[in-house]
Protein backbone atom coordinates (compact mmCIF):
# COMPACT_ATOMS: atom_id res chain seq x y z
CA UNK A 1 0.00 0.00 0.00
CA UNK A 2 1.39 3.85 -0.49
CA UNK A 3 1.57 6.33 1.74
CA UNK A 4 -1.61 7.82 2.55
CA UNK A 5 -1.94 11.42 1.26
CA UNK A 6 -3.38 14.78 1.96
CA UNK A 7 -4.16 17.32 -0.86
CA UNK A 8 -3.46 20.79 -0.07
CA UNK A 9 -5.23 23.09 -2.32
CA UNK A 10 -4.45 27.50 -3.16
CA UNK A 11 -7.45 29.44 -4.28
CA UNK A 12 -7.22 32.86 -6.19
CA UNK A 13 -3.68 34.63 -6.10
CA UNK A 14 -2.24 32.40 -3.80
CA UNK A 15 0.10 32.20 -7.18
CA UNK A 16 1.43 35.13 -6.35
CA UNK A 17 2.22 34.27 -2.67
CA UNK A 18 5.32 36.83 -1.71
CA UNK A 19 4.89 39.55 -4.74
CA UNK A 20 1.30 39.93 -3.75
CA UNK A 21 1.16 42.58 -0.47
CA UNK A 22 3.92 41.37 1.57
CA UNK A 23 2.69 43.31 4.45
CA UNK A 24 -0.33 41.24 4.80
CA UNK A 25 0.97 37.55 3.30
CA UNK A 26 4.84 37.57 3.85
CA UNK A 27 7.74 37.04 1.45
CA UNK A 28 7.93 33.37 1.12
CA UNK A 29 6.35 31.93 -2.23
CA UNK A 30 3.36 29.18 -3.01
CA UNK A 31 6.05 26.71 -3.28
CA UNK A 32 8.01 27.91 -0.09
CA UNK A 33 4.15 26.72 1.95
CA UNK A 34 3.94 23.64 -0.83
CA UNK A 35 7.42 22.38 0.66
CA UNK A 36 6.78 23.47 4.33
CA UNK A 37 3.57 21.06 4.01
CA UNK A 38 5.00 18.48 2.60
CA UNK A 39 7.89 18.15 4.97
CA UNK A 40 5.55 18.43 7.76
CA UNK A 41 3.60 15.60 5.87
CA UNK A 42 6.33 13.83 5.56
CA UNK A 43 7.53 13.47 9.13
CA UNK A 44 4.29 11.87 9.96
CA UNK A 45 4.40 9.22 7.21
CA UNK A 46 2.02 11.25 4.67
CA UNK A 47 2.50 12.44 1.12
CA UNK A 48 0.82 15.41 -0.43
CA UNK A 49 0.09 16.60 -3.68
CA UNK A 50 -0.82 20.10 -3.91
CA UNK A 51 -2.67 22.06 -6.59
CA UNK A 52 -3.11 26.23 -6.75
CA UNK A 53 -5.86 27.62 -9.04
CA UNK A 54 -7.38 31.33 -9.77
CA UNK A 55 -11.21 29.28 -11.02
CA UNK A 56 -13.72 28.33 -8.50
CA UNK A 57 -14.50 24.62 -10.52
CA UNK A 58 -11.19 23.58 -10.76
CA UNK A 59 -11.10 23.61 -7.11
CA UNK A 60 -14.54 21.87 -7.12
CA UNK A 61 -13.11 19.51 -8.94
CA UNK A 62 -9.98 18.44 -6.73
CA UNK A 63 -12.30 18.57 -3.35
CA UNK A 64 -14.31 16.09 -5.45
CA UNK A 65 -11.13 14.03 -5.92
CA UNK A 66 -10.39 14.07 -2.79
CA UNK A 67 -12.77 11.70 -1.76
CA UNK A 68 -11.41 9.26 -3.78
CA UNK A 69 -7.69 9.71 -3.70
CA UNK A 70 -7.14 11.79 0.11
CA UNK A 71 -7.09 11.10 3.47
CA UNK A 72 -8.06 15.12 3.43
CA UNK A 73 -7.71 18.52 2.38
CA UNK A 74 -6.14 21.34 3.88
CA UNK A 75 -7.44 24.72 1.50
CA UNK A 76 -6.97 28.03 1.55
CA UNK A 77 -9.89 28.89 -0.41
CA UNK A 78 -8.89 32.92 -0.81
CA UNK A 79 -11.41 35.21 -1.74
CA UNK A 80 -13.66 31.99 -2.21
CA UNK A 81 -13.75 31.76 0.66
CA UNK A 82 -16.31 34.44 1.46
CA UNK A 83 -18.51 33.69 -1.51
CA UNK A 84 -18.48 30.43 -2.57
CA UNK A 85 -21.30 28.13 -2.14
CA UNK A 86 -20.61 26.19 -4.54
CA UNK A 87 -17.03 25.00 -2.82
CA UNK A 88 -19.09 24.82 0.40
CA UNK A 89 -21.59 22.00 -1.41
CA UNK A 90 -18.04 20.18 -2.65
CA UNK A 91 -16.91 20.11 0.96
CA UNK A 92 -20.27 18.67 1.79
CA UNK A 93 -20.41 16.30 -0.59
CA UNK A 94 -17.44 14.69 0.97
CA UNK A 95 -16.59 12.25 3.49
CA UNK A 96 -13.00 13.54 3.60
CA UNK A 97 -11.83 15.64 6.48
CA UNK A 98 -11.07 19.56 5.58
CA UNK A 99 -9.06 22.28 7.56
CA UNK A 100 -9.28 25.91 6.25
CA UNK A 101 -6.04 28.16 6.72
CA UNK A 102 -6.02 32.01 6.28
CA UNK A 103 -2.90 33.36 6.33
CA UNK A 104 -3.93 36.62 7.67
CA UNK A 105 -6.04 37.27 10.41
CA UNK A 106 -9.18 37.49 8.22
CA UNK A 107 -10.91 38.92 11.59
CA UNK A 108 -8.94 42.16 12.14
CA UNK A 109 -9.19 43.35 8.51
CA UNK A 110 -12.40 44.31 6.35
CA UNK A 111 -16.19 43.36 7.56
CA UNK A 112 -16.80 40.85 4.17
CA UNK A 113 -13.40 38.59 5.29
CA UNK A 114 -14.74 38.06 8.54
CA UNK A 115 -17.83 35.29 7.01
CA UNK A 116 -16.40 32.17 5.95
CA UNK A 117 -19.12 30.04 3.81
CA UNK A 118 -17.59 27.06 3.77
CA UNK A 119 -16.06 26.69 8.06
CA UNK A 120 -19.71 25.33 9.12
CA UNK A 121 -18.92 22.32 7.08
CA UNK A 122 -15.04 21.87 7.44
CA UNK A 123 -13.57 19.56 10.38
CA UNK A 124 -11.59 23.43 11.62
CA UNK A 125 -9.68 26.48 10.68
CA UNK A 126 -6.17 28.05 10.95
CA UNK A 127 -6.33 31.94 10.80
CA UNK A 128 -3.69 34.66 11.32
CA UNK A 129 -0.27 32.93 11.81
CA UNK A 130 0.64 33.42 8.28
CA UNK A 131 2.54 30.80 6.42
CA UNK A 132 3.52 28.73 9.78
CA UNK A 133 -0.69 28.16 9.76
CA UNK A 134 -0.02 25.78 7.20
CA UNK A 135 2.16 23.49 9.40
CA UNK A 136 0.02 23.85 11.97
CA UNK A 137 -3.26 23.09 9.86
CA UNK A 138 -1.11 20.05 9.07
CA UNK A 139 -0.46 18.69 11.96
CA UNK A 140 -4.28 19.32 12.63
CA UNK A 141 -5.04 17.27 9.80
CA UNK A 142 -3.00 14.54 10.42
CA UNK A 143 -4.65 14.10 14.05
CA UNK A 144 -7.86 14.34 12.69
CA UNK A 145 -7.45 11.34 9.90
CA UNK A 146 -5.66 9.14 12.56
CA UNK A 147 -8.10 9.94 15.46
CA UNK A 148 -11.52 10.77 14.82
CA UNK A 149 -12.27 11.32 10.67
CA UNK A 150 -14.54 13.86 10.00
CA UNK A 151 -15.91 15.74 12.66
CA UNK A 152 -19.18 18.23 11.59
CA UNK A 153 -22.61 18.19 11.03
C1 LIG B 1 -6.66 34.81 2.57
C2 LIG B 1 -7.68 35.82 3.12
C3 LIG B 1 -8.76 36.13 2.08
O1 LIG B 1 -9.68 37.09 2.60
C4 LIG B 1 -8.13 36.72 0.82
O2 LIG B 1 -9.11 36.92 -0.16
C5 LIG B 1 -6.99 35.91 0.31
C6 LIG B 1 -6.07 35.27 1.25
C7 LIG B 1 -5.52 34.56 3.57
O3 LIG B 1 -4.82 33.55 3.39
O4 LIG B 1 -5.29 35.36 4.48
O5 LIG B 1 -6.77 35.83 -0.90
O6 LIG B 1 -7.33 33.56 2.36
Amino acid sequence: MGKKRLFLINGPNLNRLGKREPETYGKKSLEDVEVLVEQTASELGYAVTSFQSNHEGDLVDWIQRAEEEAEGIIINPAAYTHTSIALRDAISAISKPVVEIHISNVHERESFRHISMLAPVCSGQIVGFGIDGYRLATLGMIQKVESEGRNHS
